[in-house]
């Protein structure tokens, strides 16, 4: 039997597509003054009820996370040439969304347990230069806000949290994208909720709102009161979503709290049972809510006695979607390593992007985390007790023939 697919569409989403088409407006932007410039109901909807559920001022929809990181480095005031601090174990965009505004990622290494940005290392990336960090709240694990708020604080910078994997998430009791200047989160399809693809942006802050609406739409004329002349106030793009992804959220957020309840449940059955296994390791720290985006834990090859890779192969013939997680530290692809991006010919910092930079996240890469893809709705806690008792139910032949099968040794 294999895993059940993901998103579950339902009536709910299927009502709200209806309506949008029904209602003959897929999207109902323009790039100038008045209310169309924020975009149509269902945008409207979905950003008040998404505001409402996090808890800020102002939530602003996005075709994906990526152009709505893009839009927080260019609201929250980062100047081309200008350091931003990022993890390197995490998505790409984290880190290209600098780029794309002229900025340099500055690569600053994770914490072994929670693999999410150490704050205690942030000083030795510091410079001049430096005008935000980008924590990512990993898999759905919150990254130590307190210890980044501070030293944010201390060094003037702007925070930008990278919620893509964690909505719902929260930090001691505070909901993840309330605590920095600015909250980001991807509703591409394989999210907690999704719409797709899509992106918001949360800020209690009315200038960044303003900035990233303008970024969203052309950067055209939301400031003079004039009819459209076509004066560009600042360099803008089509980063709009349709009323189609809208109303998609509309219905998927009235369901985040149970979709991730249900991820928290089947997390906390594979939690318990992993850590009785001496050399696997999943750690959550009490002050957390994670929602799981996705099941991650340590290996310790030399206790377990094979490679990490190995490991993951022998689940997977199992039928386990299982993954030894993002494949290298983002400052080892090409795009840093030869500098292929415009952003660096005015730059006049000494960012370093080389093996060894950071030892925690390789080691990660390399050889310690895995991922599981198994926690999330509908899949069941029957479906976890198989996962973890039926490979031990095996006799010895069944187990060489599953293991040995469809493996390269
Ligand atoms: C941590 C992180 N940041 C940003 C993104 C970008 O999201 P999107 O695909 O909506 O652009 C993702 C997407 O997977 C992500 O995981």
């Amino acid at each position: 039997k294999s895993f059940p697919s993901h998103p579950i569409i339902g009536k709910e989403e299927i009502d709200q597509i209806m309506e949008v088409l029904k209602s003959g407006n897929i999207s109902t932007f323009v790039a100038s003054r008045g209310d169309n410039f924020l975009g149509g109901k269902k945008i409207k909807e979905f950003e008040g009820e998404f505001s409402n559920k996090i808890g800020t001022k102002y939530a602003i929809a996005f075709n994906s996370a990526t152009a709505a990181l893009h839009a927080a480095v260019v609201a929250v005031g980062v100047q081309p040439g200008e350091e931003v601090v990022v993890p390197p174990y995490t998505f790409t965009s984290t880190a290209t969304s600098s780029l794309m505004h002229n900025a340099i990622p500055v690569f600053s290494d994770v914490k072994q347990d929670i693999f999410c940005i150490d704050p205690s290392k942030l000083e030795n990336v510091h410079s001049d230069l430096t005008r935000a960090v980008i924590p990512v709240h990993l898999f759905g694990h919150a990254s130590d806000m307190d210890e980044i708020m501070i030293f944010a604080k201390k060094n003037n910078l702007r925070v930008i949290e990278d919620c893509a994997q964690s909505p719902g998430g929260q930090y001691k009791n505070k909901n993840l994208g309330t605590i920095g200047d600015c909250g980001v989160f991807s509703f591409q399809e394989s999210k907690n909720m999704m719409t797709g693809e899509g992106g918001m942006l949360v800020t209690n802050d009315e200038d960044i709102a303003n900035a990233a609406q303008m970024v969203r739409n052309h950067g055209e004329m939301v400031i003079s009161n004039k009819n459209r002349t076509y004066k560009s106030e600042i360099l803008g793009w089509n980063y709009r979503m349709t009323e189609l992804e809208a109303a998609l959220g509309v219905a998927q957020i009235s369901k985040l709290d149970f979709l991730n309840d249900e991820r928290i449940k089947l997390a906390n059955f594979v939690a318990r049972e992993i850590n009785k296994i001496d050399g696997l390791k999943h750690v959550k720290y009490d002050s957390v809510k994670h929602v799981y985006y996705a099941f991650a834990f340590s290996f310790d090859e030399v206790k377990i006695g094979i490679s990490r890779n190995l490991f993951c192969e022998a689940l997977s013939a199992e039928g386990i979607p299982c993954s030894g997680g993002y494949v290298k530290p983002l400052y080892l692809n090409p795009l840093y390593l030869e500098k292929r991006a415009f952003a660096y010919k005015h730059y006049s910092g000494n960012v370093k992007y080389e093996k060894g930079l950071c030892p925690i996240s390789e080691i990660l890469h390399d050889k310690e985390l895995i991922l599981l893809e198994i926690c999330r709705y509908p899949a069941t806690l029957k479906d976890m007790q198989d996962v973890y008792f039926r490979p031990a139910t095996l006799t010895a032949g069944e187990r060489e023939v599953r293991i040995t099968g469809p493996i390269r040794l």
